[in-house]
């Protein structure tokens, strides 16, 4: 059961600037409130203010590491203990190399950033499958997947939403009867939530399938 710790944090914010829509702060808590305590490493594509770096050490809790990327070479002075910003665009495959070069086990990515199409489909591209087994991706701010000047509009191919949208039938894939690959995705993936603005993929390794019947006497 959530302690409302973040929605309170961000309330009673007097620190660096930090800018959030309100109904996040339950659907971060419903995915990551698990690995609170538990000395997780998380990656922040978007840092702006530094507020939300520092709300999220906050909330990981002690051991916990966590790193920024911002194309804003002034987001650096953000740094703090347990807290590093790299500088390079998401969706550069250098940077993201080199944030796993240091930090090869990544158990949480909330994609921040420039919420550009072709950027947030390009970062998970680059990311998602190098995470930790158990680790979570977020996506925030997806309503710019509606809007033109991100490359968006409804139902337009290339949008994040459509890349997610297909993500479903590939979690699904084995069931297709060979009209889709089973892919590292299917393999890799437990669940997909869609959210007002959020869209959350959780890890966690496909088991074997048994579908067995049980039965009163
Ligand atoms: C919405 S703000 C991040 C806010 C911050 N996460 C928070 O909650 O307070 C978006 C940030 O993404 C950065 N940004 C824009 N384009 C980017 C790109 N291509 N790669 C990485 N960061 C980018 C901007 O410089 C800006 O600081």
């Amino acid at each position: 059961m959530s302690d409302g710790f973040l929605h309170k944090y961000f309330l009673n914010n007097s620190h660096k600037r930090l800018h959030k829509w309100v109904h996040y702060f339950d659907i971060y808590d419903r995915h990551l409130e698990r690995f609170r305590g538990k000395s997780p490493v998380m990656l922040e594509i978007g840092v702006m203010g530094g507020g939300s770096l520092a709300m999220w050490k906050e909330y990981l809790g002690e051991g916990s590491r966590v790193i920024g990327v911002d194309i804003n070479p002034e987001c650096k002075v953000h740094e703090a203990p347990g807290v590093e910003i790299f500088i390079g665009s998401q969706d550069d495959p250098a940077i993201i190399n080199a944030i796993f070069a240091k930090y090869p086990e990544i158990d949480i990515v909330l994609d921040d950033g420039s919420h550009v199409m072709k950027h947030m489909i390009a970062s998970f591209g680059l990311i998602y499958d190098r995470m930790k087994p158990n680790g979570v991706y977020m996506v925030e701010d997806t309503h710019t997947c509606y809007w033109q000047e991100f490359g968006g509009g409804l139902r337009r191919e290339g949008s994040f939403m459509e890349f997610a949208k297909h993500k479903i039938d590939e979690l699904n894939a084995v069931h297709a009867r060979g009209a889709l690959p089973v892919a590292e995705f299917t393999r890799s993936t437990d669940s997909l939530s869609f959210y007002d603005s959020v869209v959350v993929f959780e890890r966690r390794r496909q088991g074997q399938r048994q579908a067995p019947i049980t039965q009163g006497l």
